[in-house]
């Protein structure tokens, strides 16, 4: 028997409601696995969860906000009780802000750091145990590539940095139960994020979008799937070996 088989094919998604949460929980159902559809708010779920029962699995929804402690416990109890022992996640739930220094409040630095860091270390803590109990376990960190600096984004460059520091030391500490972690730093890709933030900026996302892409060698956007095709190849059983890596799907090195 292969490893992957003697695997529980459950995966966990945060995130998923939308843009590349949803393409994940998509490919990863492609992939063989039944899906957990983790989101802020369940309603939304819906289209994801769909997605993931048209292709031949199973799928639920379950409200969380990733940085609530007690809620992230009960989020992977219901999983567990409702789908079975998960054997991947995909920390990809995050909120974007763009701001200069100056200006960025400490609410929303907290906001910032709390959901996209505070929430892939309590989401990462508590499926230690389901790691354990399933030697081959995968984690997956959605970082950025504003984790190497950008203007205006101090409290997500940090909160993101702060996602490879994680990968990086989980991927030691979790080493020995055969798990891997790894951290995927998209570039610009074109999602409700990036329209949300073309509008406040009040500019057209044709013309966004345009400016973003202007020095990426391949010359486009990136899409939810070119993330998601990264994802399945750092989830997939022969990827073992490779762990603590960032992957860079960003279309090239800028110039
Ligand atoms: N779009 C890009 O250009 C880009 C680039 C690099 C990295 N990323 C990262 O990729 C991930 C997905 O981004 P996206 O563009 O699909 O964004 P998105 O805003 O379209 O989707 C993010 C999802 O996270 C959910 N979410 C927000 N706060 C949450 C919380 N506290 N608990 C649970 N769920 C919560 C939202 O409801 C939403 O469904 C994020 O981590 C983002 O930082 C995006």
């Amino acid at each position: 028997m292969s490893i992957s088989a003697a695997l529980p094919r459950v995966a966990i998604v945060t995130g998923a409601a939308r843009g590349i949460g949803a393409a994940i929980a998509g490919r990863l159902a492609a992939d063989g696995f039944d899906v957990a559809v983790l989101d802020i708010d369940e309603q939304r779920c819906s289209g994801t969860v769909s997605a993931v029962r048209g292709s031949g699995r199973n799928s639920i929804a379950v409200s969380v906000d990733v940085s609530d402690e007690p809620a992230v416990e009960s989020a992977l109890a219901r999983v567990v009780s409702e789908l079975g022992s998960p054997s991947v996640l995909v920390n990809n739930a995050g909120v974007f802000f763009e701001r200069m220094t100056h200006r960025t409040g400490i609410e929303d630095w907290n906001r910032v750091i709390d959901v996209n860091l505070r929430g892939a270390f309590l989401m990462s803590r508590a499926m230690q145990p389901f790691l354990k109990a399933s030697s081959g376990g995968r984690i997956v960190n959605i970082a950025s590539v504003a984790a190497l600096g950008h203007l205006g984004q101090s409290a997500y460059s940090a909160a993101k940095a702060g996602i490879v520091g994680l990968t990086r030391t989980l991927a030691i500490e979790f080493g020995h139960l055969g798990a891997t972690v790894n951290a995927v730093a998209p570039g610009f890709v074109l999602t409700d994020m990036t329209r949300a933030t073309a509008e406040r900026l009040g500019v057209s996302v044709e013309q966004f979008v345009a400016d973003a892409t202007r020095d990426v060698p391949v010359g486009r956007s990136g899409t939810p799937e070119d993330v998601a095709q990264v994802v399945s190849f750092f989830v997939d059983s022969r990827s073992g070996f490779v762990s603590g890596q960032v992957l860079y799907v960003a279309g090239g090195p800028k110039g």
